[in-house]
């Protein structure tokens, strides 16, 4: 540290240091808000052969009694093909699936089967054609998200039927929606895109990726369980977030400045 001594009382060292703090924040608060938790990204560079080979394999064993040998439908269970990878995702990820009749309620039951084979399951549905795949991390991300629009198009487009407990409550138990308590951002995105039950597709020409987004970032950061996916301080928000990297850079600078005078007094 020898060769900033002599620049140290150098009139622009404040402002070195001063910037010095702000790149310090900045990288702080990039860090803190980081690209959200995604809780189940598609396999990169989609499935492998062998992926939809063991899916086809379980499918045969827990699926195929109901939905048929070819996922092509029964009297007992529609038709597979062209659901796409995201509504297997979702409909195993969630415990719904396997099993249940026909128009029954479908509440959520223990999962029974392990990440990556539900990822083999909807790799093997998948590959039958169509329909919308599992989102990527990326895509499910909140970091910068609006809340507040996310909140208003809550209000607009999902709270009639799972019902809204005004600003910050707890998303309870609609009429006939269940609640949303413990979905995560991949299960949110999943139900928009797919629709389950009675439940309308909202297709990205309805709600764009990024109000989806926002409407994610609303239902997981209002919610008084647990956030499944994501940084939160005390899930007050990105507010809060920005107001500690603000204190935090502010604790920087002003120890950057006892530091430069510190070092005055013993010279
Ligand atoms: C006991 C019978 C039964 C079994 C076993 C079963 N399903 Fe289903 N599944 C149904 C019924 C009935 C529906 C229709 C639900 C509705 O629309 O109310 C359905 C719906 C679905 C849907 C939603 C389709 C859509 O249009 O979005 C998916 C995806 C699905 N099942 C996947 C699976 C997978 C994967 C398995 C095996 C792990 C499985 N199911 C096992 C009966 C079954
Ligand atoms: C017409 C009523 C209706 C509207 C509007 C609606 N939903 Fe749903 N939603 C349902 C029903 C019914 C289910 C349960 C489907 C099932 O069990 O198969 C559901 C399920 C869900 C789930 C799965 C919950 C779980 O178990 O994790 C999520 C997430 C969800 N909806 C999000 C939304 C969002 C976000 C919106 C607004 C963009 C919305 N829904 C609008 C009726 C609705």
């Amino acid at each position: 540290m020898s060769w900033i001594k002599p620049r140290r009382r150098h009139p622009a060292a404040g402002y070195a240091v001063l910037l010095l703090g702000l790149v310090i924040i900045g990288v702080a608060y990039a860090a803190l808000a980081g690209p959200g938790g995604a809780a189940s990204a598609a396999t990169p560079g989609g499935p492998s052969q062998q992926d939809i080979a063991k899916g086809r394999a379980l499918f045969a064993v827990s699926c195929a009694s109901c939905h048929g040998m070819y996922a092509q439908g029964t009297s007992s269970a529609p038709s597979l093909i062209g659901v796409g990878s995201a509504a297997v995702d979702f409909q195993v990820s969630t415990g719904r699936m396997p099993g249940k009749e026909l128009a029954a309620e479908m509440p959520r039951k223990p999962v029974t089967f392990t990440q990556a084979e539900i990822h083999q399951l909807a790799a093997y549905v998948a590959s039958l054609g169509g329909g919308p795949t599992i989102p990527t991390g990326a895509q499910v991300s909140t970091a910068g998200a609006d809340v507040a629009l996310g909140q208003q198009l809550f209000i607009t487009d999902c709270a009639q039927c799972h019902n809204f407990a005004g600003a910050g409550g707890a998303l309870t138990y609609g009429k006939s929606a269940p609640s949303l308590t413990r979905s995560t951002p991949t299960q949110i995105y999943e139900a928009m895109l797919t629709g389950p039950e009675s439940m309308p597709v909202f297709s990205d020409t309805t709600i764009t990726p990024q109000q989806k987004r926002d409407i994610i970032a609303y239902v997981t950061e209002t919610r008084a369980e647990p956030n499944p996916g994501g940084f939160s301080l005390g899930r007050i928000g990105p507010v809060t977030e920005g107001l500690v990297a603000f204190l935090g850079g502010i604790a920087a600078l002003v120890f950057a400045a006892m530091w430069l005078t510190m070092k005055r007094r013993e010279a």
